[in-house]
């Protein structure tokens, strides 16, 4: 579904994706794990289009993604939910979720409100709350609610549980074993080995712009056993 080959990145002078290259399955749940400036994100932002390839090939179903502009991008039905988080905090949930429908693909069922509100179902007793009254743990679901209005078949989520308490990361992991139920191809990336284990089907660790390991979480090399410190 979502294929990188050999993608690298510079920020200005400095060289951060080195020949990356990983595929995420349809229907798999693929955890990126690496540690703080890893490339994680730089990895999301290079297949939406926020960060520019310099070279390799980043391929989407049958379409060469480096040719399209981020809004086509989008519109094949890639959805990103960037780290911290983007919600409008003068926005009631309600009016949050409405501001990110878009239509849906042939052939695909709708999200709606009210089918965003099964996966989260917290959500509903604060439908009417401003989005800037939401603790971060209730902002993080209406993130991932939210992108899913527009109706994504490849969620990009970049660490959707980051900073928030047990409890809450659970519910937030719980959520997103119901949509890879759903079938949506998820590629996440994580620090947190429990989230990881609870729902990647495959990992790949990132050392300095580099994967340095891909496959199961349980056979996990030494050397990435060390990078991540688990
Ligand atoms: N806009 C930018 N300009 C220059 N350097 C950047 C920029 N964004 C990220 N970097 C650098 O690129 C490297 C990879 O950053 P990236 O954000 O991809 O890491 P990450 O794995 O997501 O880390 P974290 O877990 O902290 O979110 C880091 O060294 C970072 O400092
Ligand atoms: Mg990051």
């Amino acid at each position: 579904m979502l294929t990188l080959s050999d993608v690298n990145t510079h920020y200005g002078q400095a060289h951060i994706l080195r020949d990356v290259s990983l595929h995420v399955g349809a229907g798999e749940v693929v955890a990126l794990l690496g540690r703080n400036g890893a490339g994680k994100s730089t990895t999301m932002k290079a297949v939406i289009g926020m960060v520019e390839a310099s070279s390799g090939s980043i391929h989407y179903r049958d379409q060469d993604l480096r040719k399209l502009k981020n809004y086509q991008r989008a519109r094949l039905g890639i959805g990103f939910v960037p780290e911290g988080r983007r919600i409008f905090k003068k926005l009631t949930v309600l009016e949050n979720l409405a501001s990110g429908r878009k239509p849906a693909r042939q052939g695909q069922e709708p999200w709606t409100v009210e089918r965003a509100f099964v996966f989260f179902p917290k959500l509903v007793e604060l439908q009417d709350r401003l989005g800037g009254q939401l603790s971060g743990g209730e902002q993080q679901m209406l993130t991932v609610a939210r992108t899913l209005m527009t109706n994504p078949d490849c969620l990009l989520l970049d660490e959707p549980t980051e900073g928030l308490a047990p409890v809450v990361v659970e519910a937030v992991t719980a959520g997103i074993k119901h949509l890879k139920d759903q079938g949506i191809a998820i590629l996440l990336s994580e620090q947190n080995r429990h989230t990881a284990a609870a729902l990647a089907d495959r990992i790949y660790v990132l050392e300095k712009g580099q994967i340095i390991y891909a496959g199961a979480l349980g056979a996990m090399s030494a050397q990435a056993h060390n990078t991540l410190g688990w």
